[in-house]
């Protein structure tokens, strides 16, 4: 089966500053790949480059058959194309606060997909009652918990038929005890056979759920298998560092990770 994701050689500067120096990924149909590692290596960028919210500096992209970066030719593909078919939540939920939860979840069906407002509102439903929150449907979005507003936004995502799910550290806003319902969401998510890349902090979540571990450092992927070896097992030294310093946070202080504001 043809791959979901595909990267190759993949590079990205911001001027001077190179942040991703030659990324391989291949992600196939039914996949869920965590990628870890510290601040700054460039785990974010990595996702962006994806649904092209970055361009890639060199290297090829392809996703869901369409090469959106190449170095041969410019790409001739429609990105809202691509992007309609891939789903992204993010650290901040940024669901309109002018609209309820329904409405946050209709619009773009509505307006993306063309859905008309019966449809898009029972589709926007029966992702609501998945993510546990199918009677807050009339409420604001500022009356729910911050784990209640990212599982609108993870419905708000579902609702559009992705074939695809990027998740950008999806919990570690949330206060602990909010984090869990949130993860279910996204472990059921994926044992409905959704492909998933998912940048996290959760290592139980990436071990338990992740068929893939990547570690990344520097702009690099250092060490990738699956989850049980990267995690419990690292091969590498880099990676075996970054798991004691965010398994037992009192070995180390964590660099900047709780009080990142960027
Ligand atoms: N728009 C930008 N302009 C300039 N530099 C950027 C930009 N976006 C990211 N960077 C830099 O690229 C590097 C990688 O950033 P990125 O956000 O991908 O890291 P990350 O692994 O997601 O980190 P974190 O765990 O803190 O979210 C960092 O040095 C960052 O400062
Ligand atoms: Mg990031």
């Amino acid at each position: 089966m043809n791959a979901v994701i595909s990267m190759t050689n993949l590079r990205k500067s911001y001027g001077d500053l190179e942040v991703l120096s030659g990324i391989d990924l291949t992600v196939s149909p039914g996949e869920v790949v965590c990628l870890i590692g510290p601040s700054g290596s460039g785990k974010s960028t990595l996702l962006r480059c994806v649904n092209q919210l970055e361009q890639a500096t060199s290297g090829t992209v392809t996703v869901l058959g369409q090469t959106i970066a190449s170095d041969d030719h410019e790409p001739d593909i429609d990105i809202d194309d691509v992007r309609a078919r891939v789903g992204m939540v993010f650290q901040q939920f940024n669901l309109f606060s002018h609209m309820t939860v329904l409405e946050n979840c209709t619009i773009a069906q509505r307006k993306v997909l063309g859905r008309s407002k019966p449809d898009a509102e029972r589709i926007a439903q029966e992702n609501l009652e998945r993510v546990g929150l199918g009677d807050r449907g009339d409420a604001n979005p500022r009356q729910l918990s911050g784990g209640q507003q990212q599982r609108v936004a993870i419905a708000r995502a579902l609702s559009m038929d992705p074939q695809l799910m990027l998740f950008d550290e999806p919990t570690s806003a949330l206060d602990p005890e909010l984090v869990g319902d949130v993860l279910s969401v996204m472990r059921e998510l994926a044992e409905q056979g959704m492909t998933m890349l998912v940048v996290t902090h959760e290592m139980a979540f990436a071990r338990d759920v992740a068929d893939r571990v990547l570690f990344m450092d520097g702009g690099v992927i250092v060490e990738e298998g699956p989850a049980s070896q990267v995690i419990s097992n690292p091969q590498e030294e880099r990676t075996r560092q970054f798991l004691q310093r965010v398994l037992d946070p009192t070995h180390t202080p964590v660099a900047g990770k709780e009080h990142k504001d960027s």
